[in-house]
């Protein structure tokens, strides 16, 4: 037998409903809020990730699902959504166009080479979001506001954390005083956070093993030291949330997994998903458009984990719908078969089983297969012209002339 790879699944069935239904309810509510369909390729060239996500990051360094085609070509399935979005933006020369703002959604597989466990797929699902053009942090806010809204809609809870990773004028500054401090404490710091301290000595703040984090308490914080615009962006966005009635907790050490980031992060949490407990994330990234070769442009975003709230997601109860339509003998098959194409050309959902049984096996199959009406066919409706209805929901019963219906 073959199976699926090891952290990869199949959505089937209930999964399926519940992934449709999340989709469907994300999107809809991003496009209220100005936002366009795109899709990208899955599959793109190492290059762009290294570049923007970053080499020092887990993903490139040791997550990507990467080899070379057959023209020789270096290639990567995408571990992420924002590095493909904002190519093709670039791509599409979007950022040469002067007041533009773009703000796109997009939903599909990702592809990460991570140890599977719960809530840790190789191949997993986001919903995101991604707007470029807009560098005020009303947008930050707005963005904040619309997740919240999808997960609301989807009537999951959720906790909210937000820090700011400061710009180009205050993130280096502190990186060398926190360098200084890592230093100082280094041989007491777990073996990977040893490493980071050269190779990216920001991430070492999100460190999960519990030693570090004590370690870390005394650590210098960077909202201590983010420079004026910085941190009056920062104010002004936790005053905005503080209006909206939105609960959130400024986390100091929140400083997510990928490179591209300045300025607002924010992750959603939520307590009922077991140590996997990140639902959404997302942030400013206003330098990588240029990092990756177009005009300066600002850009923030998101992305949901669409398998960690598949089982939290509460789905509005399913009602029987469409036509289960059936023969109960040979001879009546072919007009059950019209009766199907004259309803599904009218726009009604029609399944038709061509096996000729009596009533009640087909009200049972009806039933099995969620349907409202079960229709029938037998010698007399034949020979009157006529087809035999249930209302499977209200149980009425009728007998109704074909042309009729
Ligand atoms: P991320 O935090 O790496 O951000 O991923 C977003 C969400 O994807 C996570 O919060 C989590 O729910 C889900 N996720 C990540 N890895 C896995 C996995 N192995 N299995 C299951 N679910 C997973 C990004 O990807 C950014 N591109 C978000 C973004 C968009 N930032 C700006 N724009």
């Amino acid at each position: 037998m073959i199976n699926a790879l090891r952290g990869m699944k199949d959505l089937m069935f209930d999964d399926a409903e519940r992934y449709t239904y999340i989709v469907e309810t994300a999107s809809r509510i991003a496009r209220n809020y100005g936002f366009d369909f795109i899709e990208t390729p899955i599959l793109e060239e190492t290059r762009l990730f290294k570049r923007s996500v970053g080499e020092s990051s887990d993903i490139v360094g040791k997550e990507m699902y990467q080899f070379t085609d057959k023209g020789g070509n270096d290639v990567c399935l995408r571990p992420e959504g924002t590095a493909g979005v904002v190519r093709a933006y670039i791509q599409a020369k979007l950022d040469r166009q002067q007041g533009r703002k773009d703000r796109f959604f997009y939903y599909g597989p990702m592809f990460r080479y991570e140890r599977p466990q719960k809530g840790r797929l190789r191949q997993f699902h986001q919903f995101g979001v991604e707007s470029f053009g807009t560098a005020e942090v009303e947008e930050d806010f707005t963005l904040i506001m619309m997740l919240s809204e999808i997960f609301d809609a989807l009537g999951i809870g959720y906790k909210v954390k937000i820090n700011s990773l400061g710009c180009s004028a205050c993130m280096p500054p502190y990186r060398n005083t926190l360098v200084g401090f890592l230093e100082g404490i280094a041989e007491e710091l777990c073996p990977d956070c040893q490493r980071r301290i050269t190779t990216n000595p920001i991430r070492v703040l999100d460190c999960k093993n519990e030693n570090c984090q004590n370690l870390l308490e005394s650590a210098p914080k960077l909202s201590e030291s983010l420079c004026e615009k910085c941190d009056r962006d920062f104010k002004r966005l936790q005053k905005l949330l503080d209006t909206s009635g939105i609960d959130y907790e400024v986390d100091t050490h929140l400083v997510r997994g990928l490179d591209y980031y300045s300025g607002t992060a924010f992750e959603f949490v939520s307590d009922e998903i077991g140590a996997q407990s990140a639902i959404a994330g997302g942030g400013r990234y206003d330098r990588l458009v240029e990092f990756l070769e177009g005009k300066p442009t600002p850009g923030i975003g998101f992305a949901i984990g669409i398998e960690r709230i598949m089982e939290l997601v509460k789905m509005p109860e399913e009602e029987r719908s469409g036509w289960y339509l059936g023969a109960m003998d040979a001879e009546s098959l072919d007009a059950i078969l019209s009766l199907g194409q004259k309803l599904r050309r009218k726009g009604e959902k029609a399944v038709v089983e061509y096996a000729p049984k009596g009533l009640k096996a087909h009200l049972k199959g009806a039933d099995r297969a969620g349907a409202k009406y079960c229709a029938v066919i037998g010698e007399n409706e034949r020979k009157d012209g006529t087809v035999w209805v249930k209302d499977l929901a209200s149980k009425e019963e009728k007998t109704v002339l074909l042309e009729s219906l």
